[in-house]
């Protein structure tokens, strides 16, 4: 098994959120993009923007040796601006990444299940996210009860009821 902890997300982990969404924008081998260009990318770059605002919430996993490796965290959007997987301005949207070396050894799902806690603790009672076709993190989505509530030709929305 291996060693890691959650915590909550701060303010100065912003850079750290940045470099996972990152990851999340970079899910698919295929399609690799430079961290400037997914940043200068205002459709993405609202996922960080500001962090850390009135309304966002996060966890963050850290190795035993204190280094950062993964984190998720949800933000509050309007229909102005909304994220891809905007549900309504009341629910808020998740960003989930785990740095590379770090992966399938059960971060991403700790991960998940501790922003879920925290959102339902945070009197929220649902969750959304928008997952590509094809990246395997829809398992994982489905495995945390989201279920899909809109489809486009290159993605789902999910919703997960938490309370
Ligand atoms: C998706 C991601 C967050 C999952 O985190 P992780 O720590 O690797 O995942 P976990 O080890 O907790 O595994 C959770 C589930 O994901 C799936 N999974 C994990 N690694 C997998 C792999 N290499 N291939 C297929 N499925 C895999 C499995 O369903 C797994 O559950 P199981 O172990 O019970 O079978 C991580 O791989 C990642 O950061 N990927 C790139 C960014 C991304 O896609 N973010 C989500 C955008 S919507």
């Amino acid at each position: 098994m291996t060693a890691f902890l959650l915590r909550p997300a701060l303010g100065d982990d912003a850079r750290f959120l940045a470099d996972m969404l990152v990851e999340a924008a970079n899910w698919s081998p295929r399609n690799q993009r430079p961290r400037l260009q997914v940043l200068a990318d205002p459709s993405l770059a609202l996922y960080v923007s500001g962090w850390m605002r009135p309304g966002d919430g996060g966890v963050v996993a850290e190795s035993s040796s204190g280094d950062r490796i993964g984190a998720c965290w949800y933000r509050l959007f309007d229909s102005s601006k909304p994220g891809a997987g905007f549900v309504g301005g009341g629910v808020p949207e998740l960003t989930l990444g785990v740095a590379r070396q770090w992966r399938a050894q059960g971060v991403g799902r700790e991960l998940l299940r501790g922003l879920c806690g925290m959102a339902r603790a945070a009197g929220h009672a649902r969750l959304s996210l928008s997952v590509d076709h094809g990246n395997f993190a829809h398992r994982l989505y489905v495995g945390e009860g989201f279920v899909v509530v809109a489809s486009t030709e290159r993605s789902d929305t999910m919703v997960k009821i938490l309370r």
